[in-house]
């Protein structure tokens, strides 16, 4: 009854079709509300009663077919769609990434290290010790008893309230550690976190680091740390500096010294980080007090030696010309980038 013309002329208008909106104008064409497939139907009131059953079926087909061409012509689309999409997102996996800053090691860290390095070389081992340390340890044992005054301007900051525990003052309670654990001849390096109470400014923080160095033989005299001074200060700063060794006071050690170095800035010469002296103060040493000696069970008549406490934050200052010691905690990002 009807003819099939719908479904050819269907077939090939949509041939040409290869986006979404020109497809939904199309599909209304067909199946919309003022649609061919409505137009037909609406027919039927055409028809001779008797063949209108026939009729709507036949209808019905058709729309059935073009439904399925419609379809199967979406799916076309969206896979099309699909691929394009897939194209333009195209990642090529194989070109080189963007190069990320992985950063460098902290000044700190590094000026620990060479120093670790240079004692190392000069067959000083290295040993570590705790930061929560006990008075004993950090104070009586290297000589300094409850009355003394220097234990007062190291006073700091006790763990708990029968003040059985502190945080260390110095890297000293390892020296003390190490001669009771190891028999000598002994040559050990420590270096390490240290607490003080001190108000932070330029050349003071409250947490800082220092490098123990402890030496312990037979007739071990001033000449042997006068010779290490000399030849580790040299390794780290150039052959160009010199030591100098001023009379000093420390309870654990007898005699003590300050060791000033070449000041950095002007070669010795004289300016305002050296206050015109020429010289610049680096780090505390001495012989080992036979008083220390002997609160370790050593005999200070067979056992003598030698100790030196350098501030880590103070040599890297110096090799690095940064005039504040609070840079270093500032988190200036330039420090590690
Ligand atoms: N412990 C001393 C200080 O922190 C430094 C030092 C170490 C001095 C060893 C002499 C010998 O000031």
């Amino acid at each position: 009854m009807i003819d099939n013309s719908i479904i050819d002329s269907l077939k090939n208008q949509i041939k040409e079709i290869d986006n979404k909106q020109d497809f939904q104008n199309l599909k209304a064409n067909y199946l919309g509300k003022k649609g061919k497939i409505k137009d037909l139907m609406k027919e039927i009131s055409k028809i001779e009663p008797e063949k209108r059953k026939e009729y709507g079926q036949e209808v019905n087909k058709i729309k059935n077919q073009v439904e399925e061409i419609f379809e199967q012509k979406m799916q076309e689309i969206q896979q099309i769609e699909k691929q394009e999409k897939e194209k333009k997102n195209w990642i090529d996996v194989t070109i080189p990434g963007a190069i990320k800053n992985r950063g460098k090691e902290h000044m700190i860290e590094k000026t620990a290290r060479e120093l670790i390095d240079i004692f190392t070389n000069h067959g000083f081992k290295q040993v570590e010790g705790p930061e929560v340390e006990k008075p004993w340890y950090n104070f009586d044992a290297l000589n300094t008893p409850e009355w003394h005054p220097a234990r007062e301007m190291q006073d700091t900051f006790y763990m708990d309230s029968d003040i059985g525990t502190l945080l260390r003052t110095h890297t000293s309670p390892v020296q003390v550690r190490t001669m009771l654990q190891e028999k000598p001849p002994l040559a050990i390096i420590s270096p390490g976190r240290v607490f003080r109470k001190d108000e932070m400014d330029a050349t003071h923080l409250s947490v800082f680091n220092q490098l123990e160095a402890l030496y312990i033989d037979k007739n071990v005299s001033v000449a042997h740390l006068k010779y290490y001074l000399e030849s580790f200060t040299r390794d780290f700063f150039g052959n160009n500096v010199d030591i100098l060794l001023r009379p000093s006071y420390f309870p654990f050690t007898e005699p003590s010294f300050e060791v000033d170095l070449t000041c950095i800035a002007c070669g010795g010469k004289g300016c305002n980080v050296c206050g015109n002296t020429g010289w610049i103060e680096v780090l505390g040493a001495g012989l080992v007090n036979p008083n220390v000696i002997r609160s370790v069970g050593l005999d200070p008549e067979e056992w003598q030696g030698f100790a030196l406490g350098a501030g880590i934050e103070r040599f890297a200052m110096l090799k690095y010309n940064i005039n504040d010691i609070r840079e270093f905690i500032k988190n200036d990002i330039r420090f590690i980038d």
